[in-house]
């Protein structure tokens, strides 16, 4: 039978805590610093957006969705929502990712159309690579709401 020394128990035990506090301070969200910086801080956030919007405008895959839409304050809510992502010290206060694109119909195409555009407003804008990758990750778990999935 297994030796269930109690003593022999105790070191794993608070090896196993440990990681489970490293754990959970790395997954609360303490702002980074580099990759806002690297996106250029509000300014250079702004910028990407703006850019993003010329070149939603000119894509036929998602330009139809956008018709009609308030410019200034998509632009404003979704440069606060990247700030905010990105460690910023921003606060988005725009709609509710679901709910806002729920009769939207959102395709996968669409969707990565988005991203697509917003790798290239990047570039345009010579964000790092790294910081590109970074930012679109942290994007990735608003796919199920966006797709309304
Ligand atoms: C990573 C993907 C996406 C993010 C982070 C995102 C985020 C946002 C944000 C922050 C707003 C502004 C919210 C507000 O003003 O209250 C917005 C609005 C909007 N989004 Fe998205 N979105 C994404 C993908 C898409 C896609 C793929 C489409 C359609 C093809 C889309 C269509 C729209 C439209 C049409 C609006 C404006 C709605 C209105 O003002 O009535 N979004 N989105």
């Amino acid at each position: 039978m297994t030796n269930l020394n109690p003593k022999r128990l105790i070191a794993p035990l608070m090896l196993g805590m440990a990681m489970v506090l490293v754990g959970c301070q790395s997954m609360n969200s303490q702002p980074d610093a580099s990759l806002y910086q690297q996106l250029g801080e509000r300014e250079g956030i702004a910028n990407v957006v703006e850019d993003l919007l010329y070149l939603i405008v000119e894509d036929d895959r998602i330009n139809q969705q956008f018709k009609g839409m308030d410019v200034a304050q998509f632009h404003h809510n979704l440069t606060d929502q990247l700030c905010e992502l990105s460690g910023g010290p921003c606060t988005y206060t725009g709609r509710e990712m679901r709910e806002l694109h729920s009769d939207m119909a959102i395709t996968d195409t669409q969707f990565n159309a988005l991203a697509e555009n917003l790798i290239l407003a990047m570039e345009q804008n010579d964000i790092p690579t790294g910081a590109q990758n970074r930012l679109i990750k942290r994007l990735l778990p608003l796919y199920p709401d966006i797709r309304n999935l």
